[in-house]
């Protein structure tokens, strides 16, 4: 969604922050702007549409010295809540007297009750921005003191801020402050950069502080001054980001997509490294912080997330039934904390999130533990809000994820997930050579995914004859009834195709009916419990015509025949079986939307991270 960059320093500031929006970039974003201090003035350049038009325009719009000159700046990327991508819409936005500039992520609730009291007292608006509000606001409460204003302000506003600001009568300082939207500080030599996500201060540092919520910073070129809304200090380490720049780059491939897509055999050796125990048949995941005790008085695992996340939930869920005679449910992260979820000591919450940033997750994280629940999560973003706020779980180690669609952070989450359920497994049913040999199958995923990816070119091959579709249905049973939703949603959030994921036992209850002569239905027919009965389904579909996409057991010959088309998947256990499936279906929607000629890594209207409700 929505980024945000400061800077203040040697270098020059505007191409700093334009540097820094492109590192954003992969958030989804709909216009740019940046405003910085020249000549004691603040002066903003925005443009609707991508950075490159903004860069364009502020370098026809503002003098050359004014590149070299400037020092201190901030800027945005907006994702459009309140009123369409214009350019006066975009961020920053100036106060009353057009001396303050704010950039903001998140959504102020009050908004408009706020405006119609400034409106009352003179205040005139140009945008149908939430933000602008909160800039006439900090304007309003200035009496000369910039922080204490912006202190006064965010105690007036409902909602959530990850905020900028500058003024052109505090020369010198930026001022930040955060609730529910991230904000990460780098301290460089010399130089300080204020940010939205890690990613656009690689370039810079990788000593980082992050702020918590209700945290405001002083920040100037050689210090960061963090207190709380009520202008208490409060005491914020420094952390180390231990990322490596390259790791934001697309590394000679077409897309960031292709690219985390091949990269999956190594993210999934650095998610398992270190966590199988093949002396005991377990797995070893400190991060838990639980004792067998408590692991053994467990009643029940809830699942929470969103999107991709939610799916890899749904293969949990799968997993701790099989594997640990535990039950357990998944619950859609938006929904759980308005149907009153019964949640006790003897419940596992575990929250499921790429990016630890998403708004919905956040809260049934809070649900959770104000309902006295056991919670952690499974996040990739170190020192992410989830991640923070639930103080135990395991990291992904999948590596930035930087294209809008996921990929390897889903496989990684199945990983973890797996090793979670086999830990949970062999407290409660299964014997040590179970666990031994499970903890092998999981140990040879990366193997398994490989094999797919050197099917690349096959599947681009497929790919070309389910381009000209404008539907599609996805079926699979058991665990890979989840890689079939997965699967759906890869292929619509990318090419822009219809493409929905059922149950193969439910697509005769109603959606057959959309079926048609060529309507691609695609299958995941692997050998495994059901496949059966998938294979009668398979045929109900041809029956009328669909044409057949079949993933399948490498060497089952009888259920490729049932296929026009097939990919093969490495024979394995059922529920290690949905990685290796779910890698080829990432493929299929890459290339298909490749075909397609879509925008993959930054698809229309879609952010990395949903920060608003
Ligand atoms: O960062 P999170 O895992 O919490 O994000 C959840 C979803 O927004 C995310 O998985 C989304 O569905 C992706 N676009 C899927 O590719």
């Amino acid at each position: 969604m929505c980024g945000i960059v400061g800077y203040i320093g040697k270098a020059d500031a505007p191409t700093v922050l334009i540097n820094g929006l492109r590192r954003l970039e992969y958030r989804g974003y709909d216009s740019a702007g940046l405003a910085v201090l020249d000549d004691e003035r603040v002066v903003v350049s925005k443009a609707p549409g991508k950075v490159a038009a903004l860069n364009e325009r502020a370098r026809s719009e503002w003098p050359a010295e004014r590149f070299s000159r400037a020092s201190l700046g901030i800027a945005h990327t907006r994702w459009a809540t309140h009123g369409p991508p214009t350019e006066v819409n975009a961020h920053p936005h100036l106060d009353h007297s057009g001396e303050v500039a704010l950039v903001h992520n998140g959504i102020i609730e009050n908004y408009r009750a706020l405006r119609a009291r400034l409106e009352g007292k003179g205040h005139h608006f140009y945008s149908e921005t939430d933000t602008e509000v909160l800039a006439h606001l900090i304007g309003e409460c200035d009496k000369g003191n910039l922080f204490q204003a912006v202190c006064d302000a965010l105690h007036q506003v409902e909602g959530t801020f990850g905020i900028a600001v500058l003024s052109a009568r505090e020369p010198g300082r930026i001022i930040t402050a955060r609730r529910g939207s991230p904000i990460v500080i780098g301290v460089g030599d010399g130089e300080t950069i204020i940010a939205s996500d890690a990613s656009a201060i690689l370039a810079h540092t990788q000593r980082v502080i992050y702020l918590d919520d209700n945290d405001i910073a002083i920040v100037t070129a050689d210090s960061v001054d963090i207190r709380d809304l009520n202008n208490i200090p409060v005491t914020r380490e420094i952390a180390e980001l231990g990322l490596d720049e390259s790791a934001a780059e697309k590394g000679g491939y077409d897309h960031f997509m292709l690219k985390e897509i091949h990269e999956q055999p190594e993210c999934l050796a650095n998610a398992i490294r270190g966590r199988l125990d093949f002396n005991i048949g377990s797995s070893v995941l400190a991060g838990m912080g639980t004792s067998p005790r408590e692991l053994a008085e467990l009643g029940r695992v809830v699942l929470v997330g969103c999107g991709t996340s939610l799916h890899a939930g749904l293969v949990g869920e799968y997993a701790f039934e099989d594997l640990a005679d535990l039950h357990s449910e998944v619950q859609q992260a938006a929904e759980f904390r308005y149907r009153n979820p019964i949640l006790g000591s003897r419940d596992l919450v575990v929250a499921i999130s790429q990016s630890g940033e998403t708004a919905d997750t956040l809260a049934a994280v809070r649900e959770a533990k104000q309902k006295g629940a056991f919670v952690m999560s499974l996040c990739n973003v170190v020192g992410s809000t989830i991640a923070r706020e639930t103080g135990r779980g395991v990291y992904l180690h999948a590596g930035p994820e930087i294209s809008v669609a996921s990929t390897k952070a889903f496989t990684c989450q199945v990983a973890v997930l797996l090793m979670m359920a086999l830990k949970l497994g062999r407290g409660r049913r299964f014997s040590r050579e179970e666990g031994i040999r499970f903890a092998q199958e999981i140990n040879s995923i990366p193997m398994l995914v490989e094999r797919v990816i050197r099917q690349d070119a096959h599947i681009a091959g497929v790919a070309a004859s389910y381009v000209a579709n404008e539907h599609a249905f996805f079926i699979g049973r058991g665990p890979m009834y989840p890689v079939a939703l997965e699967g759906a949603l890869k292929l619509k959030e990318i090419s822009y195709i219809h493409a929905e994921g059922y149950h193969a036992a439910e697509l005769k209850h109603g959606p057959i009916a959309l079926l048609t002569e060529g309507t691609p239905v695609i299958a995941i027919a692997c050998d495994i419990p059901g496949k059966d009965k998938t294979l009668g389904n398979i045929e109900e579909c041809k029956a009328r015509g669909a044409r057949i996409l079949g993933l399948v057991t490498e060497g089952d010959h009888e259920a490729a025949e049932c296929m026009d088309d097939f990919i093969s998947i490495p024979r394995c256990h059922p529920l290690v079986a949905t990685i290796p499936a779910v890698v080829a279906l990432q493929l299929f929607s890459y290339h298909v939307a490749r075909l397609r000629g879509c925008e993959i890594d930054q698809p229309r209207n879609l952010a990395k991270s949903v920060t608003v409700e």
